[in-house]
Parts: structure tokens; C-alpha cells; sequence
């Protein structure tokens, strides 16, 4: 367990899944979380109420992502709750697929929205939480494997593409402050953007037959890896991905 007692963090995306394990955690390593969440109040509450009868401390952030003024909205919430507090880390977490994004039957208006809340909103809110984190300052990106095995929902996998590019830009400009930009890239990780994999177990044994370890990723396997970029261990660490996959793809099964 590392130590952010005292520390800050913001992550998008922390009503539900992989968000959700991250915010878990980093409260447990004794941050202070703002829970974002776009629109589902009652899971983002929950993250709250899990933090609070561990032991922790959070509040939940409402903002759209995606839309005009989002970024404006979610600072608004984050600023109140922080109370004049800086922000010691940030996780841009909170993402959507859309699985008919293929090259077929991709749409302009699916590619706007999966770029404006997977690629634009990150950098603007990165932007935004820039004057507010001290030297010491966390980035952690949470991308996807897609960037490196094929899949059909081409769009998805350019916009988390992207994400990747910005963490290595971002890590070089950052440097000289003393703030790190790593990025968490996970595997097929069980959460409701996998629904899929609870509505097909045939599909969802076959997608383990590709990972080495046998099983697929749960949230707390991802949040944990994003609480290491967090902590003071990861101090020399940045500009990197971080595959979390359990071996997704590794090779040809061992006979
Ligand atoms: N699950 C996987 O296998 C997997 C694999 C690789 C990468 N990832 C990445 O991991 C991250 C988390 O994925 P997940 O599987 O945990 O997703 P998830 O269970 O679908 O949860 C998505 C979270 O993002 C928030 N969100 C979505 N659209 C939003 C918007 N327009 N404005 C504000 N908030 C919005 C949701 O808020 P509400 O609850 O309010 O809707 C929710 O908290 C994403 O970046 C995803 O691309 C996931």
C-alpha cells in the first residue's frame, strides 16, 4: 500500500468500474477523491458510501463530458469540493464505445462524441488541472490494449490511440515541473462497457483462452496498477504505458 495521506486526487469516471476501483483505492491509500461521473448519481453516490465506511474521504464531482462547458462544470464541482486544496493527481478514467463504430458503419456524429469524451475532454481537463498540481503532480491516462491488437470498432481504438500520444507528449512537457504522465493501458477487464462477456459465457471462455493467466481482468486489477503510478514508488516513472491484461495475447497457448 503506498501512502497519500494528505494528497488529492480526481477521477473521472468513478461512479462504476475500472473509475470506481481507482477512487477505492487511492481513498484507501489515504486521498481525498472527487468521484466524477457523467450521469449515473446513485453509483457515484455508492463509490462515495464504499470510501466512507472503509475509512476514507471523497465527493462526488456531476459533469457531462463531451459537451459544451464540460470541463468548465467539472471544475466548478472540484474546485468546491476541494475547498482551495491542490490536486495531486489526476486519473482521466472515463471514456465510452461505441461498438458500431466499425469502418463500415461509423458515423461522423459517433466519431465526434468518442473523440470529445475520450480525447478532447482529457486534454482540456488536464489543462485545467495543470495551474492547481504542485510538483510531485500524478497524470495517469487509462487507454486499452486496442492500441496494439486489432478490433473491429476502428474509432474507439484511434481515440485511446490518441490518449497514448498525449500521455508521452504531455510526460516531456511536464518534466521540468516535477509531474509524471504514465498511462494505464488494461485488457479485457469485467465492467458494464464489457457487458458482452456476462451475456456470453461462450464468448467470455473463449476471450480467457487468450490471456495467459487464464482469467479476465476485474477493476481492482487496473486500480491497483493505477495506484502504483500514484504513489511515491513510481517517482522515476514517466512517459510510459503500462499494459494490465493478465498476458492478453502473449502467444499461442502452451500445449
Ligand atoms: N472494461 C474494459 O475491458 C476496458 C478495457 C480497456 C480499456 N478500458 C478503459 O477503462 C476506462 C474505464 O472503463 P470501464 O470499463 O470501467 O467503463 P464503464 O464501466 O462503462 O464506466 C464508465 C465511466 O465513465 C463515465 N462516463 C462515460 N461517459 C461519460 C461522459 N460522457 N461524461 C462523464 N462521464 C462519463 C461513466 O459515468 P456514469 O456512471 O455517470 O455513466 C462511468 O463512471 C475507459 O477509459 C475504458 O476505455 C476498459
Amino acid at each position: 500500500m503506498s501512502n497519500l495521506t494528505g494528497k488529492t486526487a480526481l477521477v473521472t469516471g468513478a461512479s462504476r468500474g475500472i473509475g470506481r476501483s481507482v477512487a477505492q483505492r487511492l481513498a484507501a491509500d489515504g486521498a481525498l477523491v472527487a468521484v466524477h461521473y457523467g450521469t449515473n448519481e446513485s453509483a457515484a453516490k455508492e463509490t462515495v458510501a464504499a470510501i466512507h465506511a472503509a475509512g476514507g474521504t471523497a465527493f462526488t464531482v456531476r459533469a457531462e463530458l463531451g459537451v459544451d462547458g464540460d470541463v468548465d462544470t467539472l471544475f466548478t464541482g472540484l474546485e468546491a469540493g476541494l475547498d482551495e486544496r491542490p490536486l495531486d493527481i489526476l486519473v482521466n478514467n472515463a471514456a465510452i464505445i461505441d461498438y458500431s463504430a466499425t469502418i463500415d458503419n461509423a458515423t461522423v456524429d459517433a466519431y465526434d462524441r468518442m473523440f470529445a469524451i475520450n480525447v478532447r475532454a482529457p486534454l482540456f481537463i488536464t489543462q485545467r488541472a495543470l495551474p492547481m498540481m504542485p510538483e510531485g503532480g500524478r497524470i495517469i491516462n487509462v487507454s486499452s490494449g486496442v492500441t496494439w491488437f486489432a478490433t473491429p470498432e476502428v474509432v474507439y481504438a484511434m481515440t485511446k490511440g490518441a490518449l497514448n500520444v498525449l500521455g508521452r507528449s504531455l510526460a516531456q512537457s511536464l518534466g521540468a515541473r516535477g509531474i509524471t504522465v504514465n498511462t494505464v493501458s488494461p485488457g479485457i477487464t469485467e465492467t458494464d462497457m464489457n457487458d458482452w462477456l456476462r451475456d456470453s459465457p461462450e464468448a467470455a471462455e473463449r476471450v480467457a483462452g487468450m490471456i495467459a493467466l487464464g482469467r479476465h481482468g476485474q477493476p481492482a486489477d487496473v486500480g491497483d496498477a493505477v495506484a502504483f503510478f500514484a504513489s511515491d514508488d513510481a517517482r522515476w516513472i514517466t512517459g510510459q504505458t503500462l499494459e494490465v491484461n493478465g498476458g492478453l495475447l502473449l502467444g499461442p497457448a502452451a500445449a
